[in-house]
C-alpha cells in the first residue's frame, strides 16, 4: 500500500494537471505563468469573447497541437477606433466559461484591463505598413497596431521561457491571419501560428462575434456580402486572362450592388494571397483571395474567399 501512494505521489509530480482537471480560470499574467510552469508547449486561442462555433473549432483544432490549452478572453480597447463598439461589444463571460469547460479548454486566461495594461500603453508594435495599412488597415487606422501589441502580450504572458508554442488564428480575419505571421517570423517567435478554417452558418454567413447585433432581417440580408464576394470571385476567374485592367470595373459594380440594397461597403476586392497587393499579369487562380468589408444597419461585417 505504501508503494501505491508512493507511485501516485510520484505521478502527481510529473503530471501536475492530469486529464480531465477543471479548466483552471486565471486573470493575472503572474498566476497564468504560475499555471503553466510545467506546460511544454501551450497552445494559445486569442479571442475577445462573445465565443461562437468558430473559436471552438480553433480550440478543438489546436488541443491536439500541444500539451496545455489556453484561451484568452480581453476586449482589447486598443484595436478599437474612438467611434467603434468598444464599449457595447459583447461580454458574455459565463457563456464563454461553461462553453470552454464543457469543450474541454485547460486554461482560461481572462486578464482585466490593468493586468495587460497597468500602465499606459505606450510601447507598441507597429506593423509592416506595406500589409497593415491596406484594406482593414485603411479603413481601421491603428487597428492592426492594437492587435500587434496585444497579441504580443499575449504571447509573452505564454510562451515566455518556453521553447515551443502554437498559436491558433481565424481565417475569417485573414490580413490579422497574415499580419500577425509576419510579426512571428519578423521577430523569429518560437511559436507556430496555426489558421483555422473560417466557420459558416448553414447559409454561408461567416460566424462572428457581431452578427449578433443584427435585426432578424439583417440576419437574412448578412448573407449577401458572402455572396457577392462569391460573385466577385467568379466574375475575376472568369477575367483570369487581363484581369489587372478588367478588375477595377468589376469591384466598382461588386460595390455599386451591395450598396443598391442599403448596404455600405468598405471595400470588396480581389487580391494575391502572398501579399494582399493587386493581381498581376500572370496571377491565376489558386494565388487569389477575395476580401469584402461592408457595414449592414451600422454593423461593420467582414468575410472572404481564397480562390
Ligand atoms: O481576432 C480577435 O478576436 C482579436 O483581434 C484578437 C486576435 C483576440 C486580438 O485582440
Amino acid at each position: 500500500m505504501p508503494q501505491l501512494l508512493e507511485a501516485t505521489l510520484l505521478l502527481l509530480l510529473l503530471y501536475p494537471q492530469p486529464l480531465n482537471t477543471p479548466m483552471q480560470i486565471v486573470h493575472s499574467i503572474t498566476e497564468l505563468r504560475h499555471v503553466l510552469r510545467h506546460a511544454e508547449r501551450p497552445v494559445l486561442v486569442p479571442t475577445m469573447g462573445n465565443l461562437h462555433a468558430g473559436h471552438l473549432s480553433l480550440l478543438a483544432q489546436g488541443k491536439p497541437l500541444g500539451d496545455v490549452s489556453v484561451v484568452s478572453i480581453f476586449v482589447n480597447r486598443l484595436q478599437f477606433l474612438p467611434h467603434e463598439d468598444f464599449d457595447s461589444y459583447p461580454r458574455t463571460f459565463e457563456a464563454d466559461r461553461a462553453a470552454l469547460e464543457q469543450a474541454g479548454c485547460d486554461v482560461l486566461f481572462a486578464p482585466r484591463e490593468t493586468d495587460l495594461y497597468p500602465e499606459p500603453q505606450t510601447f507598441k508594435i507597429t506593423p509592416d505598413p506595406a500589409l497593415a495599412d491596406l484594406l482593414e488597415g485603411q479603413f481601421r487606422p491603428g487597428f492592426f497596431t492594437g492587435v500587434c501589441t496585444v497579441v504580443m502580450k499575449l504571447f509573452m504572458a505564454v510562451f515566455a521561457g518556453k521553447a515551443h508554442g502554437v498559436a491558433m488564428f481565424g481565417q475569417k480575419d485573414y490580413q490579422q491571419l497574415m499580419v500577425v505571421r509576419r510579426m512571428a517570423r519578423q521577430f523569429a517567435l518560437p511559436i507556430d501560428i496555426v489558421a483555422g478554417p473560417i466557420q459558416r452558418a448553414e447559409d454561408g454567413l461567416a460566424l462572428s462575434s457581431r452578427n449578433r447585433y443584427l435585426s432578424e432581417t439583417a440576419r437574412a440580408e448578412a448573407l449577401q456580402l458572402h455572396l457577392a464576394l462569391r460573385e466577385l470571385g467568379r466574375d475575376a476567374l472568369a477575367a483570369a486572362h487581363a484581369l489587372p485592367a478588367r478588375l477595377p470595373a468589376l469591384e466598382v459594380v461588386a460595390l455599386a450592388q451591395l450598396a443598391v440594397r442599403g448596404w455600405h461597403p468598405d471595400y470588396l476586392t480581389v487580391r494575391r494571397r502572398a501579399d494582399l497587393l493587386p493581381p498581376q499579369a500572370g496571377d491565376s487562380d489558386g494565388a487569389l483571395v477575395v476580401l469584402g468589408a461592408a457595414r449592414l444597419n451600422g454593423t461593420r461585417l467582414i468575410d472572404n474567399l481564397e480562390i
